[in-house]
Parts: structure tokens; sequence; C-alpha cells
């Protein structure tokens, strides 16, 4: 099967809107527009074709900051980060970011402790935070396989003209022109999308010579005199606009290796969520895969797999790390939130053909034979072998992983504590498959 890369990754970056909040087809917008400004610069085809991958994949690493950000905060990151972008960095809109954001739900105490832990160090925390995206995106977008250009436009998204910006503080032609223009893009759709046209030009125009290079902005300034660049970000055909952007000297096909490594990378977003689900996606695919081969299953059946087990949990990346990580009891709407992605998961990866084969594991690794698991309350033969495997794989890495609400089992522990559920969530042939392995391991390694 031969389909374009940037069809795979464009779908995919809705998984990356939906982690920073933002309304769907932030990235699309961002690609929209950052092409134009590409195009508007008289960017080499080159230059053009990372760009275009920066644009859409600028955002790779956002989800490594969530958790701290709920941690410092006290907020729902995905709320903090949509409204964060609002600002400019000014002290008085910092400040007053930071008292109507901090703790909403949060007690007066923890509120204030978190308030003045920002004020004291907020300059060297929102470094911290951008530090980590940056570096987690660009080392994300090297293992998908994408040239250093992407990497370090990636990288260097939160550099500003003027040195104010993030982490580095690089000035002016230091930072990369495609972060330039993705930052100024992405400025623009965040503004576009809370106030129309004007807003986002405003916006834009204020911060030449701080945020922006002067000169890119009069090209922006040229750009939003015509329709045509502002009537395709709500067209309903955007995703196939945006296709045809790529440059066509460099348009990449995605081979069954690709789709590896795409699957792989997103697996790392998807794991740098949470600090308790660190490795979670890459060691639930080894274990699933380790049970598919004592099952004797065919190659190409265990590469399926693989790629489902890293992905089966992407519709994580639309909860709060509010939810996930939270040390106590959930409430009943916040566990009812958590239930849901499964669906989640389903909903990404059913918009893109290349990866819809891996739905109904994504969809159904919570389901028990028994009928009684979640979303759906499938039963026995409703339930796949590939789910299954990726079940028993879950529950293994999740009972021998720190958790918030408590410390990781040893091996003999939890396969014991399963043990007592064959039949009633796990497969017998599944489970058995694991302790064997698992016993072999232990053996080999003593
Ligand atoms: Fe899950
Ligand atoms: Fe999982």
């Amino acid at each position: 099967m031969k389909i374009r890369s940037a069809e795979l990754i464009g779908a995919l970056s809705h998984a990356l809107d939906i982690t920073e909040g933002q309304p769907r087809g932030h990235c699309h917008r961002v690609c929209w527009m950052g092409m134009k400004l590409g195009q508007g610069i008289n960017m080499p085809r080159e230059e053009l074709a990372d760009l275009y991958y920066a644009l859409l994949l600028k955002d790779l690493g956002c989800s490594s900051n969530a958790a701290r950000i709920c941690q410092l905060y006290l907020a729902d990151d995905r709320k903090f980060k949509a409204d964060f972008k609002l600002i400019d960095g000014s002290l008085s809109q910092a400040l007053r970011f930071v008292l109507t954001h901090t703790g909403l739900e949060s007690g007066m105490a923890e509120r204030f402790r978190a308030i003045i832990n920002i004020m004291r160090n907020g300059g060297q925390i929102s470094r911290e935070l951008i530090e980590a995206r940056c570096h987690r995106g660009a080392d994300i977008a090297r293992q998908m396989g994408f040239s250093e250009a992407v990497a370090g436009a990636v990288q260097n998204l939160d550099e500003h003209w003027d040195g104010s910006g993030k982490p580095e503080g690089r000035l002016r032609r230091e930072i990369p022109v495609a972060s330039q223009i993705a930052l100024m893009a992405q400025v623009a759709d965040v503004f576009y999308m809370a106030g129309g046209r004007e807003a986002a030009t405003r916006e834009i125009e204020a911060r030449a010579g701080t945020w922006f290079d002067a000169d890119l902005v009069q090209v922006f300034i040229n750009l939003v005199e015509f329709d045509e660049f502002w009537e395709p970000l709500a067209a309903p055909d955007l995703a196939s606009r945006i296709m045809a952007l790529e440059p066509e000297e460099h348009i990449r096909l995605a081979d069954e290796d690709y789709l590896d490594r795409v699957a792989k990378g997103f697996a790392m977003v998807v794991d740098s969520k949470s600090p308790f689900t660190a490795g979670h996606s890459t060691r639930v695919a080894l274990y699933a895969d380790m049970i598919a081969e004592r099952l004797g299953l065919p190659a190409a059946q265990r590469r399926q797999l693989t790629r489902a087990a890293l992905l089966h949990d992407i519709g994580k990346l639309g909860i709060s790390n509010g939810i996930l990580d939270k040390p106590a009891k959930l409430t009943e709407a916040e566990f009812a939130t958590i239930k849901s992605h499964p669906t989640l998961s389903a909903e990404i990866l059913r918009g893109i053909p290349a990866l819809a084969n891996l739905v109904p594991v994504a969809e159904g690794h919570h389901e028990r034979l028994d009928g009684k698991g979640y979303p759906r309350g499938l039963k026995g033969s409703e339930i796949n072998l590939d789910t299954r495997i990726c079940t028993v794989a879950d529950v293994f890495d999740a009972l021998t992983a720190d958790r918030p609400y408590r410390k990781a089992m040893a091996v003999g522990e939890a396969l014991a504590l399963m043990q007592k559920d064959v039949g009633a969530a796990f497969d017998a042939r599944c489970f058995a498959a694991l302790a064997d392995a698992m016993r072999d391991m232990q053996q080999a390694a003593a």
C-alpha cells in the first residue's frame, strides 16, 4: 500500500491539536498560513518541503510538559495551554493569567502556594516547560525520520526575534526561518479562532520587532489583504488543500517501515504526557509481541499488532493530566472521562486510512471477555485475538509500573493477580503465553 506521508501526518496532527487544547484543525490552519508565508518570502523549494512538515509537526513535544503544568498550576493542562497562547509575555498579562488560571478547582491554600511558586520562579518554570517541549518534539521528529531542518524548526519554535524567547534566547537570524514562520502562523491562528481576521492581524502587527522580524510581519500584512488567504481556513476541504501544498518533488510515500516509525513517534508523544505512563506504550508493544510470538502468529499480523499496541492509548492525549495523574480517588465524572479514551483513540485512528485497521484494538483494549469492560461492553467472540493480546499486555504493564495511586508490583505478584481474572477478563492462551515468556526471561536473566 502506498500512501502519502503528508496524508498520514496531516491526520495525526489532529491528535496534537487535542493535546494542546486547540480547536480542531489548528495544525492544518497553521500549515496553510505558514506555507503562504514561505511562498511569500520566496523560500527555495527544498526549504519549503521542510517547512511543510515542521508546520504540521510543530507540537510534537506538546504532551511532554502537560504533567508539569498540572502540578505547578493546578489547572487543566489543555485549557491552560490554549489560553497561554493568548498572552504576549508582558508581566501584567502574565500575572493576570496566573491569577485567573491557577487552581480554579483547588483549595485556597494549595492555590496560594502554587501562585507564590510561580511568582518566585515564573521565568525558570516557563523556560523548563518550553525546553522540555522543544527538545522532546525535536527528538520525536528525528525518530520519525525527518531531516535535521525539520527537527531544528520544531526545537526553536518558541524563540523570539528580539532574543526574549525560550529556551535558548536566540536572536534574529540565529532562529531558523521555519521556526519564525511556524510561531507567526501559530499566533495568527490562535487569535483568528478567538477573534477573527482583524484580531489575528492586529496581534501579528503588535509583535513586529519583538516576537517577529518586521520584514516577515510585512509579508503577513500583504497576504491578509486577500480573501484567498483566509477563506480556506474555514473551508471543509482544508485537509485536501493541505495535501496539495506539499512540494511535489518532495512528496514522500509512506511504506510499511515508515508506518512503523510514525507509530513509534506518536507512541513517544503519548508516553510523554504523564510521568506515570512514561514508556507504557512501548512496553505494551513489547509484551504484546512476546505473546504473539509464543502464539505463533505470522509476521505481518505481529507488525500490525505492534502498531496497534503503540497507539492504543493515543486518545489519552485528549484527557487532562489533572485526571490522568490524580493521586486520589477519581470522581464519577472523572472516571467517565478516563473511560472515554478508547473511543477517542479509535476516532483518531479511524480518520487515517493507513491506520484504520488498528481501530478494533484501540477501541477494545479495556473490554473484558465477560462483557463487564468498557466502552462498549463487548463479550467473548466479539473481542478479536489482537485485542485480547493487547489487553493482557496493557494490564500487565499497568501493574508492573508505578501509578499515581500505588507503587509498581513485582512480576510474580502481578501475574498471580491477573491469574484470578483469566477467563473473566483475560484470554487464557494469551495470559499463558505472557506468563511463559516472563518465566523464560527471568530464567535467562538469572
Ligand atoms: Fe487504555
Ligand atoms: Fe494502556
